[in-house]
């Protein structure tokens, strides 16, 4: 397959599930040991703030003893070696992306280790917990700090940037990722409207498996250094 001038790919929670992250809606995931109501909602966080702030801690924690595998470190090769344009768009708020190298990337539901204040807006790296008594570093309002992920309900960030890389896509490529959550789910067919190439790499069958021209079952770290090579010739 010669490489396609405009690549678009969309990574989910399998991607690092190699890298020792846990998924959301496998098995064991996330969501099947907390109720995404409590953890991924404005009314959850509205409702038991310390809580929620005390399992995003524990996440963004956990990010200080893991690594990316070798499907991250794959893509930030094949962004490397990519003569036209190229974007990846993560679903997940870890940082094993920029870890392995990746820079034209999107956190489309924000990341853990960055913080919102509510009371001013700012978003602002941020690497250690954030506490009900957190002070913002920009306007020192004490209290409004939480985590900057996107929760169910709230507008994903750099949608305009998205769709426009998805407009001109020639070659769209899903990775771990079930297609339950939308917007994320329906870029596959945004893609396909442009007369992009659809490929999505999977460890099982997923929702919208039907609406990909292509199909790779696998786990990622195998698979996705092998398409990288295969794309690159
Ligand atoms: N390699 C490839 N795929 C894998 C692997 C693996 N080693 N292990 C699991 N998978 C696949 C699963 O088969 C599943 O399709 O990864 C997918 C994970 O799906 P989800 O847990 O639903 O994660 P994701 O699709 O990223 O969720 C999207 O939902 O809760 C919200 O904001 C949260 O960003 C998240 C969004």
């Amino acid at each position: 397959m010669h490489t396609a001038r405009s690549i678009v790919i969309l990574t989910g929670a399998g991607i690092s599930v190699e890298s020792g992250i846990s998924t959301f809606r496998d098995r064991n995931g996330i969501w099947a040991k907390h109720d995404w109501r409590d953890y991924a909602t404005p009314e959850g966080y509205e409702r038991h703030p310390a809580r929620v702030l005390e399992f995003y801690n524990q996440r963004r924690r956990a990010l200080k003893s893991v690594q990316p595998n070798q499907a991250h470190h794959a893509l930030a090769r094949l962004e490397g070696a990519h003569k036209g344009e190229f974007l990846l768009v993560t679903q997940n708020v870890d940082d094993l992306h920029e870890s392995a190298g990746s820079r034209k990337l999107v956190h489309m539901h924000g990341e853990l280790n960055s913080a919102l204040c509510r009371a001013c807006g700012m978003r602002a790296p941020w690497r250690d917990d954030i506490t009900v008594n957190s002070q913002c570093k920009s306007c020192g309002a004490t209290g409004f700090l939480r985590p900057d992920v996107v929760w169910f309900g709230e507008m994903p960030y750099q949608m305009e940037t998205i769709y426009r890389a998805l407009g001109k896509a020639e070659l769209f490529i899903a990775i771990g990722t079930s297609g339950h959550v939308y917007p994320a789910a329906q870029f596959v067919e945004e893609a396909r409207l442009s007369g992009a190439r659809t490929i999505e790499l999977n460890l099982d069958e997923t929702e919208n498996a039907d609406a990909f021209d292509e199909r790779i079952t696998g786990r990622a770290t195998e698979t996705v250094p092998a398409l990288v090579d295969r794309l690159l010739g």
